[in-house]
């Protein structure tokens, strides 16, 4: 499963040091040369020899320890892997690479790879709960880096609770199907649009609505894991980067009609998730507007529809709308589907339970060219995402 891969493992010192023994001959069963970095905290746990043995190569601990005088070890351990595992993975380390320090071989290898970065805790459950570890998280979250979620059960602290590093055999077939999985659309670059966006009235007030990102964000992250280089344009949300996915930020229609159009040139398929506001105030007031007896009015003037001008603008690019309707939903999409000269519109119906704004889940009908109409049930986003990508480049790509 794993021939050929290049797994380096950073090894950072709790007592489930003694399980990353296990893991590296797990690996290396699977087919991969695996290489090992230990902190020396982890040495205290577990003889660097555990590790050589199992691995079959020289383990590393010392930045400055250069075994080989041809090459610089920290940038060449960092460039030599195809994925950079730390497992386990302390609240000490978790907290350096938030930081980004390099005060030892793992952190700057860490620094200095481009290899995706997959990080699997282990700690005392309260400390896995507390704000640091949890603000920690989120910021790695947000630089891409995957986690592999601690099993709960006993712990060696005597606490029973969430903290246990995965098993070996489950991190081996995580890291196997992020090789195997299919590619399809591996040689295609993918653009999503996600969020709402906010159109300023004054320098403290916006317009805006509901939409959280989490549906742009799962449809970023499938384009992602199907092989596309994917660039996700963004509202302001508060949800983390997806793996292996660029993102660029915006906050107005009109600043993400420019960054859509920015990358529309070299895309083969552009999504557009985001909650786009239809209007803007006519004028953004320079100073906070003061309240005054009575009503007021503001007059709005009407954003570009980014999702129309690309169709206009349409060559070789494959071009999804999503389409939110309270009512006549079909109609709506296919009105939409028509006038925005769309490939397909997916239609939620966020009148109805668990679909559409801020949700976890959601059902959608996708319309496209030729009467084409395919409904998909309540489910999560990301596996909803998953499901609409993979519809899409079957009718598009695989031909
Ligand atoms: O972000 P979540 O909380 O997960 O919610 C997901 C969602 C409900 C926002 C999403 O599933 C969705 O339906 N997105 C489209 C919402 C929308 O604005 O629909 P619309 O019918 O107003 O617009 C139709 C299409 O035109 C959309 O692709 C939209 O991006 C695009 N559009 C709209 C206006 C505009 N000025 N420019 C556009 O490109």
């Amino acid at each position: 499963m794993l021939a050929n891969r290049k797994i380096l493992l950073c090894v950072s010192g709790g007592i489930a040091v003694y399980k990353a023994v296990a893991l590296v001959s797990k690996l290396s069963q699977a087919g991969a040369e695996v290489k090992v970095i230990m902190t020396e905290s982890a040495k205290q746990f577990v003889q660097p020899l555990s590790f050589q043995v199992m691995s079959r190569n020289d383990v590393y601990f010392d930045t400055f320890d250069e075994k080989d005088s041809s090459v610089i070890a920290h940038i060449d351990l960092a460039d030599w892997a195809d994925l950079v595992l730390v497992a386990p993975a302390t609240a000490n380390m978790i907290a350096k690479m938030a930081n980004g320090l390099g005060d030892d071989m793992v952190s700057t290898v860490l620094l200095a790879t481009t290899a995706p970065i997959w990080v699997a805790p282990a700690m005392n459950v309260h400390m896995y709960d507390h704000p640091a570890v949890k603000r920690n998280i989120d910021r790695l979250h947000h630089d891409g880096i995957r986690f592999i979620e601690p099993s709960e059960g006993f712990l060696a602290c005597g606490y029973v609770g969430k903290g246990r590093l995965e098993e070996p055999e489950k991190i081996t077939e995580l890291v196997a199907g992020h090789f195997t999985k299919n590619k399809p659309l591996k040689g295609k670059k993918v653009v999503v649009t996600a969020g709402p966006t906010r159109e300023r009235i004054d320098p403290v007030r916006f317009l805006t609505n509901f939409s959280s990102g989490k549906m742009g964000y799962a449809m970023a992250e499938a384009a992602a894991e199907l092989g596309a280089e994917t660039i996700l344009i963004s509202g302001p949300v508060s949800l983390p980067v997806p793996s292996g996915v660029k993102r660029i930020q915006v906050e107005s229609a009109q600043q993400m009609l420019e960054a859509v159009l920015g990358e529309y040139d070299s895309a083969d398929l552009v999504v557009k998730t985001a909650a786009v506001a239809d209007y803007r105030p006519a004028a953004i007031a320079g100073q906070k507007v003061k309240k005054k007896e009575g009503n007021s009015v503001l007059e709005l003037e009407r954003t570009v529809d980014i999702l129309q001008q690309l169709g206009q603008l349409k060559s070789h690019q494959i071009l999804v709308g999503f389409a939110a309707e309270t009512d006549h939903v079909a109609k709506y999409a296919k009105d939409k589907l028509e006038r925005k000269n769309a490939d397909y519109i997916i239609a939620n119906d966020v009148s109805a339970d668990s679909a559409g704004f801020d949700h976890d889940t959601n059902a959608v009908t996708v319309y496209g060219r030729g009467e084409f109409e395919r409904a998909f049930p309540v489910m999560p986003k990301k596996a909803l995402a998953l499901d609409l990508l993979t519809l899409i480049t079957e009718k598009e790509f695989a031909k």
